[in-house]
């Protein structure tokens, strides 16, 4: 049965799978905690980003019930046609107070994902410009370990508008200012994650907003790990390296932040100056033409955002890394060097990453292998996340294993 295509593919999965590459899904039954339900099995998981445990908060199911109430189950229609809703408009404001102290003249676009924000903001602000005369393109310094969807925002931006593209080396302020020094393009655009989402790591901020001020950059954070979970209040990683909005370097700043990970929910923004961010809404295709998200996950966001702002969820978390930290003593395997939930070990091979969260995953423990693509070439890894819900109890079974499935190894 089938065709020359269905053999062709069938043949590449058999590659992926040769490679240890192919990926599984495993089918949840319960809500997103600590203990799950998992392909009929009780088990024990440190692979969410559910940061701070508000994925299953009652009171949000109770803001998102009556969401559906008010303005029913779907936007209708894309958000520049009849389907922006006063709960999203509620919902920007709300986002945009987020970073005012940060960010001068803000104004904030929602979005369904942050794949979407990322590839919408991206692409626009490499659309420089209105057609009625050249102006060449935007060069754009991407960070080595940028997310997937930076990259592939920043990608379609070459392709669409022309943009050259740099890839500096991972926070190597160095590398990047040489790079930067030897590019004479008037614009300019620097891309980074602020927490890297399979290291952990976090940015140099100051040094990047020194470096756009010094080459007249704008400098976009995707702080897609860090709202909800650093800083004051959860407030993110401008506020955790102190910029302030009345530092005019700030108004270079674009900053994205997701929803569906501290914020336990779904959706992303974009926070800059007002006008900045305008013309995402003008030029950004993942903006105009996909349908608004449902006006219920607006008004569900809203009651997020009163929740992070209770600082027992973040103390909890810093708990349970300090405990971590203590506690795990690996002698083959690498933890990355991480102050936050995101605590990588690296493995190496695929093959070996995959086999240890095997044998986790006989003991009822969840954790993710990353491999590549997602992470380079013999650094497959485990990717453990903690939450502000694991008990210590949790944590120390996770160790445990650890500790003995490596002694075995
Ligand atoms: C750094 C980073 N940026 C963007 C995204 C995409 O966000 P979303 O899951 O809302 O599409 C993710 C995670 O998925 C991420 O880790």
């Amino acid at each position: 049965m089938g065709n020359s295509y269905t053999q062709h593919y069938n043949e590449l999965l058999e590659s992926l799978e040769k490679k240890s590459l192919r990926r599984k899904l495993k089918v949840s039954e319960s809500a997103s905690a600590p203990l799950m339900t998992i392909d009929g099995r009780s088990m024990l998981t440190f692979c969410s980003n559910d940061y701070l445990g508000l994925a299953n908060h009652p009171q949000i199911a109770d803001a998102i019930a009556t969401g559906a109430q008010r303005y029913g189950s779907g936007s209708g229609a894309s958000h520049m046609i009849s389907g922006h809703n006063q709960a999203h408009d509620e919902l920007e404001k709300a986002l945009a107070q987020t970073q005012s102290s940060f960010i001068p003249n803000i104004k904030a676009l929602f979005f369904g994902t942050g794949y979407m924000a990322n590839m919408a903001a991206i692409t626009a602000l490499s659309s420089i410009s209105d057609g009625s005369n050249a102006m060449g393109s935007m060069s754009i310094f991407s960070e080595e370990l940028n997310h997937a969807s930076l990259i592939d925002g920043i990608r379609l931006a070459s392709k669409q508008n022309h943009a050259k593209i740099h890839i500096y080396p991972h926070q190597n302020m160095d590398a990047l200012r040489k790079m930067l020094a030897e590019d004479s393009n008037p614009f300019k655009l620097i891309v980074t994650d602020g927490v890297f989402s399979m290291d952990g790591d976090i940015a140099h901020v100051n040094q990047l907003l020194e470096l756009a001020e010094e080459f007249n950059t704008l400098l976009m954070i995707d702080d897609a790990h860090g709202f909800g979970v650093l800083g004051d209040g959860g407030l993110g990683i401008l506020n955790m390296f102190g910029v302030s909005a009345s530092d005019t370097r700030a108004s270079r700043i674009i900053y994205m932040g997701t929803l569906g990970k501290a914020a336990g929910l779904s959706g992303a923004f974009v926070a800059g100056d007002a006008g900045l961010i305008e013309w995402v809404m003008q030029k950004g295709r993942a903006y105009i033409y996909t349908t608004a998200s449902p006006p219920l996950i607006a008004q569900g966001l809203l009651k997020s955002l009163e929740l992070m702002r209770d600082p027992h969820h973040r103390l909890n978390l810093e708990k349970n890394i300090a405990h971590w930290h203590t506690h795990l003593k690996l002698k083959k395997w690498h933890l990355m060097p991480s102050q936050t939930a995101i605590q990588p070990i690296v493995i190496g091979s695929n093959a070996d990453a995959l086999k240890v969260a095997q044998h986790l995953d006989q003991r009822n423990i969840w954790v993710p292998a990353i491999r590549p693509p997602t992470v380079p070439e013999g650094t497959a890894r485990l990717r453990v996340t903690l939450s502000a819900t694991h008990t210590a109890d949790q944590i120390d079974q996770l160790i445990q294993a650890l500790h003995e499935i490596e002694d075995a190894f």
